[in-house]
């Protein structure tokens, strides 16, 4: 089965780009998933192409018209997959992470709506149900490379996309704790020697110290992430609540 992403934006030049290359190029030619940009403007009613019109209640910037939207993603939802849910790219939506992408991937697919200018009119996300994803709190100048954050995230994912599905097991977030350090040849540099477990061939104590690695580094990088693994992991010895 492809996983079908459809992209609404006003720069379809911009895709595949980096989504062209690399693992996710890759999948995309071999089928995995597809990828379908729309231009927003081909669905303007006027001569000129207009798709923003000047904020209600006045202030800076011009916002994407709720009709022009509205078409754009009526179209695109006639030529999707069933459970292909509606996401709009924004600050404002809910953070994006590991769970969300997992999520994303058991589905069939998805259209991103990429906003430009200083958004989309409110009215048609409420009218057609939107999600609302962000990638970050900061502000991109428009929703396009925030798409392509969450297309790289999902696709990487989809079975056969990355060679060896142990590799995804032990990553970042997959166990509720960030990834241990990584090391490889040449055996010393700058002065500096691999840790020696890791060249030991002991699998049990390679295993034992990559998740006493991933504790600490968790603990000491990402408090958030460091309790809900606490709270979530209740067997947890004493020397790893300290
Ligand atoms: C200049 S931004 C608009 C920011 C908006 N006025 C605000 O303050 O929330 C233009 C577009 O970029 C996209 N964008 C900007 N930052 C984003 C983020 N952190 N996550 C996802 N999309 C983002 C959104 O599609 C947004 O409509």
């Amino acid at each position: 089965m492809t996983w079908q992403a459809q992209v609404l934006t006003l720069y379809p030049d911009m895709f595949p780009g980096p989504l062209g290359h690399a693992i996710a190029g890759k999948a995309l030619r071999d089928e995995k998933w597809s990828l379908e940009t729309a231009n927003i403007r081909d669905f303007a009613t006027d001569k000129h192409g207009s798709v923003d019109d000047t904020p209600a209640g006045g202030g800076a910037g011009m916002v994407l018209r709720a009709d022009i939207i509205a078409s754009a993603i009526d179209n695109a939802v006639k030529k999707a997959v069933e459970n292909a849910p509606l996401i709009y790219l924004t600050p404002r939506g809910k953070l994006f992470d590991q769970m969300e992408a997992k999520r994303l991937a058991s589905l069939d697919g998805a259209i991103f709506i990429c906003g430009r200018f200083e958004g989309v009119d409110e009215r048609v996300l409420k009218a057609r149900q939107v999600e609302e994803l962000s990638v970050g709190d900061y502000v991109l100048s428009g929703g396009e490379m925030a798409a392509m954050t969450v297309m790289d995230a999902v696709v990487r994912l989809l079975p056969g996309v990355v060679g060896s599905a142990k590799t995804l097991d032990e990553e970042s977030f997959e166990r509720g704790l960030l990834e241990y350090p990584h090391y490889t040849r040449p055996q010393i540099w700058e002065g500096m020697e691999i840790p020696e477990v890791l060249v030991s061939g002991n699998h049990k104590k390679i295993a034992e110290w990559r998740l006493d690695e991933a504790k600490n580094v968790t603990r000491t990088r990402r408090d958030d992430m460091w309790q809900k693994y606490l709270a979530t992991n209740p067997q947890l010895s004493e020397k790893d609540k300290k």
